[in-house]
């Protein structure tokens, strides 16, 4: 009989589990209330001498690792379900001990440990970010990717001096870009992908000397800022949002740095610019899935680095050259699903050139799955020059500070699974993985039981 009741109990709770992933929308807007609320008491900030104000009946080695306890606390009243109990060790002063928290040397003083990092990946914790994690200031790594996070990232966040790495990919969070980013002082790694932010990027993200941008998979929209080039970035994903408008001409400034530029599945529109030639050092380049037009610029045989190239999916004409699809390091090229006419011998897919080619799509007379007379007929007829076409206008100066309306998406999204690991894959399976988590990353201490308290209590 007792066997058998716990074998019901066990069964509900692994039913309980396999449902906790899913948080609803009122679920989510039931905790962006809670922090919206905690964000009204606090004025949406701290007074700096916040942490003296609270009685703490416990010491601690030192002011900065009181400091923490008070963010931790703070932090594990904000979440409201964490399935695989991740913070049900977050009791007690010794905050180093907590799962997903390392302490190391301070930078400015030998003689004390603190917390310097903090990694909850892959927690699929239910919460919101409270005010007090501005206390963190020792912190240089920040990593809460794959969890259900939600609200917005609070505007302390600006005093984490020393933080290096900031990845909230995969979680809830809305609003417009966050720009309490743009003021953590020697951020370098900034990885938002897979939220719900919306609005337009601030032209600041690129004056910043960061290493990584990557913001796809959100519901970013409007122009690429005019400044994109000023980026430092070796790693540049804009992929899967709205975006409108040309690729910056800007882009062939960012030569010196740049690898990795992943710009598919947005609107963009406008000839390629002849300065993404420039990047003679950049390995990978997507521009797939958008409303390119015109001819692919010569300047792309200056690419002698590129590896991966793909430009299908647009509306591009004219021929592909001998010079592209022969650059010495190109290993893949797809210019499928456009309206090209004309490919060079050393364009056509083989089985086995050296070259993984697609054409599949196009115009190209005596080619199998081209498309038929009639759909490259009036593409055809109507060349695009691209020494005299024009992006659609940029608006001049924005005349209001009111936030842009999303736009009604014109075809539905590309259903591009999210990442549920804790390597999140960078857009899609088929695409190169994310930089490798830095070695300063330690692996999590323990491994968590596998199944935890659901709160559903909170949601009631
Ligand atoms: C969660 O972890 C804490 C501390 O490690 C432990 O005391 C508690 O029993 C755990 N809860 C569950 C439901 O496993
Ligand atoms: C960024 O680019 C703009 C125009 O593209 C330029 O005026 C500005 O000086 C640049 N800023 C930095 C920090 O390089
Ligand atoms: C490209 O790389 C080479 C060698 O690694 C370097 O000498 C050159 O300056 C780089 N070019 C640019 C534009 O950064
Ligand atoms: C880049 O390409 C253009 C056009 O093909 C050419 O005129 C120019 O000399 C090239 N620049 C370099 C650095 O190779």
């Amino acid at each position: 009989m007792e066997a058998r009741l716990s074998l019901a109990v066990l069964v509900v709770a692994v039913l309980a589990a396999a449902t906790v992933s899913a948080l609803s929308d009122t679920e989510a807007s039931y905790i962006a209330q809670r922090q919206l609320l905690s964000l009204e008491e606090s004025d949406g900030n701290l007074p700096e001498d916040f942490a003296f104000d609270i009685h703490v009946d416990v010491t601690f080695a030192n002011e900065r690792l009181r400091r923490a306890y008070v963010a931790f606390q703070a932090w594990r009243k904000a979440i409201y379900s964490d399935p695989k109990n991740f913070t049900g060790g977050w009791v007690g002063p010794d905050v180093c001990n907590y799962f997903g928290v390392t302490c190391a040397t301070a930078l400015d003083d030998p003689n004390v440990n603190v917390v310097a990092s903090v990694d909850l990946n892959g927690g699929d914790i239910a919460g919101y970010l409270p005010t007090e994690l501005g206390m963190l200031t020792d912190i240089a790594v920040f990593h809460i990717n794959s969890n259900r996070f939600c609200g917005i990232i609070p505007e302390t966040f600006s005093r984490l001096t020393i933080l290096h790495e900031f990845d909230v990919s995969n979680n809830r969070f809305v609003g417009g870009f966050p720009a309490v980013v743009l003021k953590i002082p020697v951020l370098k790694y900034v990885d938002i992908r897979f939220n719900n932010f919306d609005g337009e990027l601030p032209p600041g993200l690129f004056d910043k000397s960061f290493d990584a941008i990557v913001v796809n998979n959100n519901r970013f929209v409007g122009f690429i800022p005019e400044n994109f080039g000023n980026s430092t970035a070796s790693l540049v994903v804009l992929a899967n949002n709205q975006f409108v408008g040309c690729i910056p001409r800007s882009v062939g400034r960012m030569a010196d740095t740049l690898d990795e530029l992943m710009l598919l599945n947005n609107r963009l529109d406008g000839c390629i610019p002849p300065e993404l030639g420039e990047l003679v050092n950049t390995t990978v380049v997507d521009v797939s899935g958008n409303a390119l037009v015109g001819t692919l610029p010569d300047e792309l045989t200056n690419m002698t680095r590129l590896e991966q190239l793909d430009v299908s999916r647009n509306l591009l004409a004219g021929a592909v050259a001998e010079p592209v699809c022969k650059l010495p390091a190109l290993a893949k090229f797809s210019f499928a699903n456009n309206y090209f006419k004309e490919e060079a011998v050393a364009c056509v897919p083989t089985v086995d050139g050296e070259v993984a080619l697609d054409d599949l799509g196009n115009c190209l007379a005596g080619r199998p799955g081209q498309k038929t007379t009639l759909e490259c007929g009036p593409v055809l007829a109507r060349p695009v020059d691209c020494r005299t076409n024009v992006c659609s206008a940029r608006p001049s100066k924005p005349t209001s500070v009111t936030p842009t309306p999303v736009p009604k998406p014109l075809k539905p999204t590309p259903v591009i699974k999210p990442p549920t690991k804790t390597e999140t894959p960078l857009i899609g399976p088929q695409l190169p993985p994310p930089p490798p988590q830095k070695p300063e990353t330690p692996p999590p201490k323990a491994s968590a039981p596998e199944l935890g308290p659901i709160n559903a209590a909170h949601f009631k």
